[in-house]
């Protein structure tokens, strides 16, 4: 995902691809025959202008003429059926196939204030293009509730203004500041966004899952962040963020502590010691791999029963490991690419609902016999190669 550039760069994976054909049937299509309202016919055309289609025979703004007077009929545009006020843009890049296969309509260019015009606009979806700038004036659109901008390559800064989005309850979107109070979900994953995490989440208390993922983000964790008291899913991954994780995950201490489940860290640059995790009483799944994390591997996670996923591959984590007993929800661990040594504990076998255990690379020496396999009924990878480990299993 790294060294996007200002060419083109597809980051579609066939997936992503089969994906988005699936998407595009489930776009509700608005009655196409009302007439559509001169003015914003005049605004699209404008809007249009400012756009840069890379290869005009598949775009599908090429349906977007002058010689058309129904522009609710123009591809991605979509009417009330009532009132014919065009309610609905989706540009979101389409596969077309022509006599050389399948390619992408990507578009690209100025998002033009025309659109101001479309007063009635409640569905904006720009994802999968090629916009670099984030057009703060969409923030006067006050009837859009979707607004989608994901998988551009947004560059830049987050923008700090007032925005007036007020039924926003569901978006894609970089305008941070005071949004709505209404917002659930922000995911802005796989952009260029290469600022600071925005301080101010005050005003969008009722956020639940935020995903920043595949950014360039830097800094740390604002405490803004962990006085979301609703906030269930963080993901991070794959940023610049730094500093000490035991700061990062005090300053998520604030009422998310309760709230938060999922928390994923990995592929940043947080060092320091592994932190207490205990506080964070609903987490389920943690992921820190690939970071700068040294010391010991101590009590971190106390009774935490509720935790089924934990990866911290790929740190700098040293010391014995303790005894894991009490996290009898775990499913997955893995600590693989660490620099652990002493004993596998052998109370390891009281995780009953263990799938996966990844200890390979680290610099255990133990001799595993039956007391610490023997009850892992579910376990089916086991991977403790590059180590000092060695079996005592009875044959039977
Ligand atoms: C579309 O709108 C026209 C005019 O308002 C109406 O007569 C027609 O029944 C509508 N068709 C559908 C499928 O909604
Ligand atoms: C207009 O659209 C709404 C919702 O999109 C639908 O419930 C209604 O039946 C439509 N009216 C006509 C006349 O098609
Ligand atoms: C936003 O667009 C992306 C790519 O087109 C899509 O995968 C994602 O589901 C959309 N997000 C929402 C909330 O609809
Ligand atoms: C937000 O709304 C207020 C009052 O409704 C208005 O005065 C202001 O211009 C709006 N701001 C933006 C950026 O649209
Ligand atoms: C957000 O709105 C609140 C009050 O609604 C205001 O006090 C605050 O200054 C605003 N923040 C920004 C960054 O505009
Ligand atoms: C903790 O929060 C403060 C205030 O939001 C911020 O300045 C600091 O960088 C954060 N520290 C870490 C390590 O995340
Ligand atoms: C952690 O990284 C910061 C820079 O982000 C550095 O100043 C600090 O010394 C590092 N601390 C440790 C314990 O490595
Ligand atoms: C674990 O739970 C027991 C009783 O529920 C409590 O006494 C003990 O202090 C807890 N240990 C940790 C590390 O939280
Ligand atoms: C094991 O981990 C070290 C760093 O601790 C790394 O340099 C090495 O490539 C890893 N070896 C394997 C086989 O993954
Ligand atoms: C397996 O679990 C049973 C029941 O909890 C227990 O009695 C037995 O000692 C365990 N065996 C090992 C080898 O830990």
């Amino acid at each position: 995902m790294r060294g996007r550039g200002l060419h083109f760069h597809f980051h579609l994976s066939l997936a992503l691809l089969f994906a988005l054909i699936a998407a595009s049937f489930g776009i509700s299509v608005k009655n196409q025959s009302v007439r559509c309202i001169a003015a914003e016919r005049r605004a699209l055309l404008d809007f249009k202008k400012g756009l840069i289609n890379y290869d005009n025979s598949l775009n599908l703004l090429v349906s977007w003429t002058s010689k058309e007077e129904k522009c609710c009929k123009w591809k991605g545009v979509g009417c009330d059926n009532t009132t014919g006020h065009v309610v609905m843009l989706d540009l979101r890049s389409r596969i077309t196939y022509g006599i050389f296969g399948g390619s992408l309509t990507v578009i690209s260019g100025e998002i033009g204030t025309s659109l101001l015009e479309l007063k009635h606009l409640s569905h904006l979806d720009l994802s999968l293009n090629h916009f670099y700038q984030i057009a703060d004036f969409i923030g006067s659109l006050s009837d859009l509730t979707y607004h989608n901008l994901s998988s551009n390559p947004l560059t830049g800064f987050i923008p700090h203004q007032l925005v007036n989005l007020s039924r926003l309850v569901d978006l894609t979107f970089p305008l941070l500041v005071n949004i709505s109070r209404n917002l659930v979900e922000l995911d802005l994953h796989h952009n260029q966004l290469s600022s600071l995490i925005p301080k101010s989440f005050d005003n969008m208390p009722a956020l639940e899952r935020i995903n920043f993922e595949d950014n360039s983000l830097e800094g740390g964790i604002p405490k803004s962040l962990g006085n979301l008291c609703h906030l269930k899913e963080l993901n991070l991954r794959d940023n610049k963020l730094s500093g000490p994780l035991t700061f990062a995950v005090t300053n998520l201490s604030g009422c998310a502590k309760n709230s938060l489940e999922i928390l994923f860290l990995d592929d940043n640059n947080f060092n320091g010691s592994l932190p207490n995790f205990v506080r964070f009483s609903s987490l389920r799944e943690l992921t820190v791999a690939c970071n700068r994390l040294s010391g010991h591997f101590e009590d971190n996670f106390g009774n935490f029963s509720k935790i089924t996923v934990s990866n911290l591959d790929k740190n700098r984590i040293t010391g014995p490991l303790l005894d894991l007993s009490k996290l009898s929800s775990l499913r997955k661990l893995s600590l693989r690419g660490n620099q652990l040594e002493g004993l596998l504990p052998v109370n390891i076998g009281k995780l009953s609902q263990l799938v996966l255990l990844d200890v390979s690379n680290n610099s255990l020496h133990d001799v595993i016999s039956e007391a610490h396999l023997f009850n892992l009924t579910k376990l089916r990878y086991l991977l403790i190669s590059f180590n000092a480990l060695s079996f005592n299993l009875i044959s039977n």
